[in-house]
């Protein structure tokens, strides 16, 4: 039987996971995880280089976030769930990565100039900050992944991984795998203010953690059409966010189809629209919170698929890494074992 291809993908924890996090790429890892051998990572060393200062956000998500894949149908059999900061092969393939890159490449990177914006760094820019695609690029390649199931927003770290992989392997061997991003089927869902993509730090999300009541509320006062004023006035669909969250999970495609007409020609309020959306969401909901419910009796349960987890990818880890010694004729007799 042909190996199977490799997956890694991973989470920076510093909330809980949020409807984005699903249609971008937590739908792919559940689909493909019989498919490819998988490896997600739970970046917190990623996550350090904007919550230096505040550790123990990380240090009180991690198990949440487990208890997140594992709700939406991701199994620890099947999956290997890996603690970042377990695996300091990483932070050293990243240590050499780094003389393949240039600091002007790094800041062209629209991923990370947008967040430097958000985040206020533009004045004084922490230099871990900067380097973060590089160590997400040995996140990758440390596995020799093929596939990364990753939202829209993470398109340009694999570029950046892409080249730095063409970089080492001309330079010193050919030991690296080149990955490809894969995209969910909704690129990109945004926030419940219809402004940008769904954000924890922006606070117009939607987890999958939250309970009925609360998505209700949220949705009702969810951002609809801006321009219509009376559920009279003909409503427009397109860059609605309560249409796009229709589209994406009310698997009543009728119903989202006449609502659409409906809304187009002014014959239905954003009231009904919600109302209906509320019910799809937590309709979908509803299992999640049922399985994370019973996870969350069982506390060790999660402790045990991380050191599990953590235990493959070390040996994964190191023999990428022994291979990237040799390459680089920096593997030496006198190392210490
Ligand atoms: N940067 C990703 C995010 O913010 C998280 C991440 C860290 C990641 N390492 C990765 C994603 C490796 C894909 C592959 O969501």
């Amino acid at each position: 039987m042909a190996k199977k291809k490799r997956i890694l993908t991973g989470d920076r924890p510093t909330g809980p996971l949020h409807l984005g996090h699903y249609v971008g790429s937590l739908a792919n890892r559940v689909k493909l995880q019989h498919d490819y051998e998988t490896f997600i990572l739970i970046a917190d060393v990623q996550a350090l280089t904007d919550h230096f200062e505040h550790p123990e956000i990380l240090r009180q998500n991690i198990r949440e976030v487990v208890k997140d894949y594992l709700s939406v149908g991701i199994d620890p059999e099947k999956s290997t769930i890996v603690v970042q900061s377990m695996i300091p092969e990483i932070a050293e393939l990243a240590v050499y990565y780094l003389n393949l890159v240039t600091v002007a490449r790094l800041q062209r990177n629209p991923t990370v100039k947008d967040e430097m914006q958000q985040k206020g760094f533009e004045a004084n820019l922490p230099a871990g900050f900067l380097v973060y695609p590089v160590h997400q690029a040995a996140d990758i390649t440390i596995f020799q992944a093929n596939l990364v199931p990753v939202g829209k927003d993470q398109l340009p770290m694999i570029e950046q991984t892409k080249e730095i992989v063409r970089r080492f392997n001309a330079l010193y061997k050919e030991v690296i795998t080149e990955p490809e991003g894969l995209v969910g089927d909704v690129a990109r869902l945004p926030g419940t203010d219809g402004q940008g993509k769904m954000s924890k730090s922006i606070g117009n999300a939607i987890y999958l953690a939250d309970d009925a009541e609360t998505v209700k509320k949220k949705v009702m006062q969810m951002y609809t059409d801006p321009t219509r004023l009376r559920a009279t006035d003909p409503g427009h669909v397109e860059g609605n966010p309560v249409f796009s969250y229709h589209d994406a999970f009310n698997p009543n495609k009728e119903e989202v189809a006449e609502l659409k007409d409906r809304y187009r020609k002014g014959k239905v309020g954003d009231v009904e629209v919600k109302q209906r959306l509320h019910e799809a969401l937590n309709a979908f909901l509803e299992p999640i919170r049922e399985k994370r419910a019973t996870l969350t009796q069982d506390e060790k349960r999660i402790d045990e698929i991380l050191i599990e987890g953590t235990h493959r990818a070390l040996s994964v880890a190191q023999h990428t890494l022994s291979e990237v010694r040799s390459a680089m004729q920096i593997e030496y007799p006198f190392r210490r074992t």
